[in-house]
């Protein structure tokens, strides 16, 4: 999409015409309405998880799913017979919805529309990007800040575009121990990618003048991974912007894409994840299948016990979870992970600068169970004691679609999230 304005100046007075024009060729989600839903009781629950399966997400996405009464779900439901369907099966059920987003492809429109940018110098920060401008972003901060930041590539994706990420220390000489950070597993979730971003741009720009920037990297070394699904993100700028999974193809399926953040292995293949590939949640041909989800692993086990922390950031809901996914059994660290979790989500809140309320708990608890994701298999597999993720805003009014002028704001909270993680952790107990 792309938009050109022509300002004319005309005896006085400003004529400001706009013309939006689609120059792609992707998705349309005309018609499209996402659905709100907010099961009571168990029963209304396990219809909703059924109403899931009976799709299997060709017509019926499902943007959030809940296993707790009073969580709402969201749901994607194309116009015509298949929203007939689902809303009167929900009618039958006595389950009350409401119209979240009344038409997907308007919210497309105006997502990355930023009305600030033609009245003022906006900062890059403010906007969503391409691939290939956040990788000519990476080169030029790398190359700014050369004695504290540098380019690794950890590999190739399944259609051969490099797995980038930043290291960001207070000197690159003595290695200290190391917070990983990846965003964008999931493509459409783009506020995810612009966060990370903006945190690399506060960790390398800040260090020089920011007293809480200098103690954080004084105790910790950071790699940031801005954009996991490399492949997948890119699908979703071109062609459709509701795309989750990877683009790899499965044997003896027409679908396409495997979920990344269920492919991992550790407790593969248990429940919270489809065998199916037609599924968003697809955890692939078998225990790390994914060349993406191979060369991050690789990564992650070279660093050994340099590792401490890591967080996994998505969108949306504005929760903070720690392990388990797969089991609602608590992990040994429970008390410490809630300690630690009480302090970034009140960082968010009070230094965030919105106010914003997050909730936070072990996975399991508080969303679903879900197998195979990065979290486990850094906390079970690869023993990193302070293993979070996160689901940044909104709660719902946007969903995917966040408006280009939430994303500093989000990203800045966030980031208060971050540093109250790396201050709060013990190291070497
Ligand atoms: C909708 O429901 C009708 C009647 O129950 C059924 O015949 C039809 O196949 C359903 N359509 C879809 C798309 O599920
Ligand atoms: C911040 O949010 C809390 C609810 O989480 C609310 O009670 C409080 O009034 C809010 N404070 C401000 C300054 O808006
Ligand atoms: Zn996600």
């Amino acid at each position: 999409m792309k938009i050109t304005f022509i300002v004319t100046t005309f005896g006085g007075l400003f004529l400001l015409i706009y013309l939006v024009k689609c120059i792609d060729s992707g998705k349309v989600y005309s018609g499209h309405k996402v659905l709100r839903v907010i099961p009571r009781t168990k029963a209304q629950i396990n219809f909703l998880r059924s109403l899931h399966d009976l799709f299997n997400n060709e017509a019926v996405d499902f943007w959030t799913h809940s296993s707790l009464r009073g969580t709402p779900v969201d749901i994607r439901l194309p116009p015509g017979q298949v929203y007939r369907n689902v809303t009167s099966l929900l009618k039958g059920h006595n389950i009350n919805f409401q119209v979240q987003i009344c038409d997907l492809q308007s919210a497309i429109r105006i997502q990355n529309w930023n009305w600030r940018d033609k009245l003022e110098a906006s900062s890059w920060f403010e906007k969503y990007h391409t691939l290939q401008e956040i990788f000519s972003k990476l080169e030029e901060t790398t190359d700014r800040y050369k004695g504290r930041a540098r380019m690794l590539t950890f590999g190739k994706s399944y259609e051969r575009r490099k797995l980038n990420a930043v290291e960001i220390t207070s000197t690159l000489h003595i290695p200290k121990p190391l917070v990983f950070i990846n965003c964008g597993i999931h493509a459409r979730e783009w506020v995810s990618p612009a966060t990370c971003m903006y945190i690399i741009e506060q960790l390398t720009s800040q260090y020089p003048d920011d007293i809480t920037v200098r103690q954080v990297l004084n105790k910790v070394d950071f790699v940031v991974m801005p954009v996991f699904n490399v492949d997948g993100y890119v699908y979703s700028w071109k062609k459709d912007r509701m795309w989750r999974k990877s683009r790899s193809l499965s044997p003896g399926s027409s679908c396409v894409g495997t979920d990344l953040n269920r492919n991992w292995g550790f407790r593969w293949g248990e429940p919270g994840a489809s065998n199916h590939p037609c599924s968003e949640s697809y955890h692939g041909n078998s225990a790390m299948s994914e060349k993406e989800v191979q060369a991050v692993a690789k990564y992650l086990e070279s660093l050994g016990r340099r590792l401490v922390a890591f967080m996994d950031i998505h969108s949306y809901s504005q929760i903070l979870m720690f392990p388990w996914g797969y089991t609602k059994t608590k992990s040994i660290d429970n008390e410490e992970l809630m300690r630690v979790s009480r302090a970034m989500v009140d960082a968010i809140k009070t230094k965030g600068g919105d106010n914003t309320s997050y909730i936070f708990g072990q996975t399991s608890d508080i969303l679903y169970i879900e197998s195979g994701t990065t979290k486990d298999y850094l906390y079970g597999h690869l023993k990193v004691k302070y293993t979070f993720s996160m689901e940044l805003r909104d709660t719902g009014r946007h969903g995917f679609l966040l408006p280009a002028r939430l994303i500093v704001p989000t990203a800045r909270e966030a980031f208060e999230g971050i540093k109250a993680l790396v201050l709060n952790m013990q190291l070497n107990v």
